[in-house]
């Protein structure tokens, strides 16, 4: 199946490493990070959970829950999380869904079989609380992903659902950032008292509000 943004993230019943979970019901109304690596004991994946579960706090601070998922057993998680925390540095704090009969990783098309029919791919799901996908990423076996660009989208995404800006290229967080088209400029007088750098009329350009 595949998903797209703003499609509803589909609910599911898996076996984790923290026990049974029904995915909407353990997500709540958090934010959540769905993300697939595609085997476990090996190098990459080892250095990608191991910088997930560093991430810890910063998740907290933003309402984000992290699940890992692969095909791999959660008997076969479970010791591999191990050899994360020895050598990575951080015990792995988040469920990681055991998904040997591919059922979670085919609902999410984690699969792709032109670049491995058995395996998950790298793929992130950005989910918010109201369980619709609002990124999605797919990473190949080879390529560790950035889990600061992820933190960072999600900041991005946030800004533009509490305060409806976006951010411009290359975007960090304390940078400047746009009012969306869809606020006209009746609307952005109310929200922007101290006025914008109107660089273009679609250009408007404020301080990162907070
Ligand atoms: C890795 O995590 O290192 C890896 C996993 C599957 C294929 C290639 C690399």
């Amino acid at each position: 199946m595949t998903l797209r943004l703003g499609d509803l993230a589909p609910d599911f019943n898996a076996a984790t490493t923290q026990g049974l979970i029904d995915f909407h019901s353990w997500k709540t109304d958090s934010w959540a990070v769905l993300f697939s690596h595609p085997k476990d004991f090996t190098p990459v994946c080892t250095t990608e959970l191991g910088y997930a579960a560093g991430l810890a706090e910063q998740f907290a601070a933003r309402n984000v829950k992290a699940i890992g998922l692969s095909v791999d057993s959660v008997t076969d998680h479970l010791s591999w999380a191990v050899d994360i925390a020895e050598t990575q540095g951080h015990a792995v704090n988040f469920p990681m869904i055991g998904d040997p009969d591919r059922v979670v990783a085919d609902l999410y098309d984690m699969i792709h079989p032109n670049a491995n029919d058995t395996l998950t791919v790298r793929s992130v799901f950005v989910i918010d609380p109201a369980n619709k996908i609002r990124l999605t990423l797919t990473y190949p076996a080879s390529t560790g992903r950035n889990f600061d660009e992820i933190l960072r989208v999600i900041d991005s995404l946030q800004l533009t659902d509490t305060y409806k800006v976006a951010t411009p290229v290359n975007w960090t967080n304390g940078d400047d950032v746009i009012i969306i088209p869809a606020i006209d400029n009746d609307q952005a007088a109310q929200m922007f008292p101290d006025g914008w750098d109107e660089q273009r009329p679609y250009l408007r350009v404020v301080p990162q509000p907070s």
